[in-house]
């Protein structure tokens, strides 16, 4: 059975002040039918930008998929037309926003727009449509479904708003869901709860989940792959029990030292020194370089995302650490 997606090569450059420059670069991943690959690195290492290029939603004249493949269900999407590509996000892929406002339009009910996406995309009748809503809505767990089918945006809590959300990403019973932060604005109750759904969604209906989450906690207890993205590149890669037994790149070493965690005391944790480098700074080589404190003579060209020797689903970004014995 092919991947429920698959991403190979793929570049997106970003115009500006007049230049294109690449901000995600040559990013290649499976995801499995029925598999949750993580996707994390700090603020504006490109996550976002992976997701929307994927989707086929950069904004026109400022993104462009500048190189790659993308392959969603068996279809081949990078160099689709609008009309075409407009099928298969609503057929096949699935999106939850690092803002939920981003994909629920203000002015209309929740129940509407659930209902327009299945008529659109599956041909359900108007009535049709509205049942299978209340189904949905009550399937992510909203209370009084058939009443809040009528509410607008606003007047759901952001828990329930993101739980709407989800009913729209799964309405069309997508292969394929992105979920962009899909917590982040929640408390740590509600958080656990969407995560949860997830979960349970997922094994009922074998979908495949990129998370993207800068919270590595959520991706202990949440994926079985995980992918590290620092200034744009991949920079490891990996099953999460390797990856937190035996981080390889020592940029995930710092992500994991800075992570809070219960058995160790708050004052060790080594927030990362320095700042990612803007676009157009961004060093020849290894990006990590000017943070990095295995820095060698060989980081001034750009390392290859190489295999572990003893364990080659783990890749890592870094000449220094793809040497060591494990
Ligand atoms: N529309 C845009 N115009 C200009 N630059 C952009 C645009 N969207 C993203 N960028 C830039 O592209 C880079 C990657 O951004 P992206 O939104 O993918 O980050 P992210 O990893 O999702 O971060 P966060 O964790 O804050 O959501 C950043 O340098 C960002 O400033
Ligand atoms: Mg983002």
């Amino acid at each position: 059975m092919s991947a429920a997606l698959s991403v190979e090569g793929l570049t997106t450059s970003l115009r500006i002040d007049g230049v294109w420059r690449d901000a995600v670069r040559d990013v290649s991943f499976e995801l499995a039918r029925g598999e949750t690959l993580a996707l994390v690195g700090e603020s504006g290492c490109g996550k976002s930008l992976t997701a929307m290029t994927v989707m086929g939603l950069l904004p026109a004249g400022v993104g462009r998929l500048s190189a790659g493949r993308i392959v969603i269900d068996g279809v081949e999407t990078s160099g689709l037309a609008e009309a075409q590509l407009e099928k298969v996000r609503g057929d096949a892929i699935g999106m939850i926003f690092q803002e939920p406002m981003t994909s629920l339009n203000p002015v209309l009910t929740v129940g509407f727009q659930i209902a327009e996406s299945l008529i659109q995309h599956r041909g359900l009748s108007r009535r049709q449509a509205r049942e299978r809503a209340r189904e949905l809505m009550e399937l992510v767990r909203i209370p009084a479904a058939a009443q809040r089918l009528d509410s607008y945006p606003h007047q759901f809590s952001g828990g329930m708003r993101q739980r709407v959300m989800i009913a729209l990403a799964i309405a069309c019973e997508p292969k394929v869901l992105i979920a962009d932060e899909p917590t982040t604005a929640l408390d740590v109750t509600v958080q656990a709860q969407v995560l949860d759904l997830l979960g349970s969604l997922q094994r009922d209906k074998g979908l495949g989940v990129l998370l993207i989450t800068h919270n590595l906690g959520v991706v202990a207890t949440n994926a079985q792959r995980v992918m590290v993205m620092y200034g744009g590149d991949v920079v490891e890669s990996g099953e999460v029990g390797a990856f937190f037994a035996n981080p390889r790149h020592p940029y995930s070493r710092a992500l994991l030292a800075a992570m809070p965690r219960v058995d160790r005391p708050t004052a060790d944790l080594s927030p990362i020194p320095g700042q990612v480098p803007t676009l157009a700074d961004m060093p020849e080589g290894c990006r990590f370089q000017s943070r990095c404190p295995l820095r060698e003579e060989a980081c001034a060209r750009r390392p290859p995302l190489t295999p572990l020797r003893d364990d080659p689903r783990h890749l890592t970004r870094c000449v220094v650490t793809a040497r060591e014995a494990s």
